[in-house]
């Protein structure tokens, strides 16, 4: 990438945290974002980021980041589109507000934060766009009707924007995480986590990292030809 600045959302914690590191420590400038305060360069070690407090579901506020940004002269290649959230319920308890939030906090916030930032990769004619989906989105989960649709909606935007930029040398790509070791999935009881590594051929969880790599692969010029995909990473758990 000529200019590697990123532009990541989710970076107080888990994957997001995770992929800010390995970008940083890549030659990348990240503009990292959450809802919470978080000090992005104490936690990396490192004065190449800035941290954004910016909630993706807030579209004005989305616009005035990108104003600001655009001043500084912080006009990022690379769109990382990693916040998420969840709010697990069985489909016939699930509240309307279970079902807005997660969808808006999922999947509109990508809409949201693309619409903004791909303008200037259109001009410049280059970019990446790195969307987190999930395996949830791929086989479905039971308890994650909500979060399921958030994600395989991600993957449709994926596909759909990938047509639209391809041309303008931007791709725009998925990562399907599997069971990765973070504060979503510290939560689930052993029980539950034993059924779940049952499942998975590998045997265990993976970590940020696994899903880092694939980010920064992704972003990377000799990735220019892969467009529109879901990549899993997820222990052998979803076979296509
Ligand atoms: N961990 C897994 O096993 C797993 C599996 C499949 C997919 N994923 C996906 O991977 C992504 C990262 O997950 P994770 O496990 O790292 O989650 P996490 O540890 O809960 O971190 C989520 C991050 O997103 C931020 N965030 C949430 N909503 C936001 C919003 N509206 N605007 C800005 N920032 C927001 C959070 O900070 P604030 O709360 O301060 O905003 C936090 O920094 C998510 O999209 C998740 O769905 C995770």
């Amino acid at each position: 990438m000529k200019n590697k600045i990123a532009f990541i959302t989710g970076t107080s914690k888990g994957i997001g945290l995770e992929i800010a590191k390995l970008f940083v420590e890549n030659n990348y400038f990240v503009i990292g974002t959450s809802r919470s305060d978080f000090d992005l360069r104490a936690a990396i070690g490192n004065e190449n980021c800035l941290h954004l407090k910016l909630d993706a579901t807030n579209r004005n506020a989305v616009k005035e980041s990108h104003k600001v940004l655009t001043k500084k002269n912080l006009i990022p290649s690379v769109l990382i589109n990693n916040a998420g959230i969840t709010r697990d319920q069985l489909f016939l308890r699930m509240k309307d507000d279970e079902w807005d939030k997660v969808i808006d906090n999922n999947l509109t916030s990508v809409f949201n934060i693309s619409r903004i930032f791909i303008k200037s990769m259109v001009k410049a004619k280059l970019g990446r766009i790195i969307n987190i989906s999930s395996v949830a989105g791929l086989m479905g989960n039971a308890g994650q009707v909500n979060y399921s649709a958030s994600k395989a909606g991600i993957g449709g935007f994926t596909r759909s924007l990938a047509k639209e930029v391809a041309s303008r040398n931007i791709t725009v790509n998925c990562i399907a995480p599997g069971f990765i070791s973070s504060s979503m999935t510290e939560g689930l009881d052993d029980s539950m986590k034993n059924k779940i590594l049952d499942e998975i051929p590998a045997q265990k969880f993976g970590n940020p990292n696994d899903i880092a790599f694939l980010a920064l692969f992704l972003a990377s010029n000799e990735a220019s030809y892969i467009n529109g995909q879901t990549i899993s990473v997820d222990g052998g758990l979803f076979m296509n």
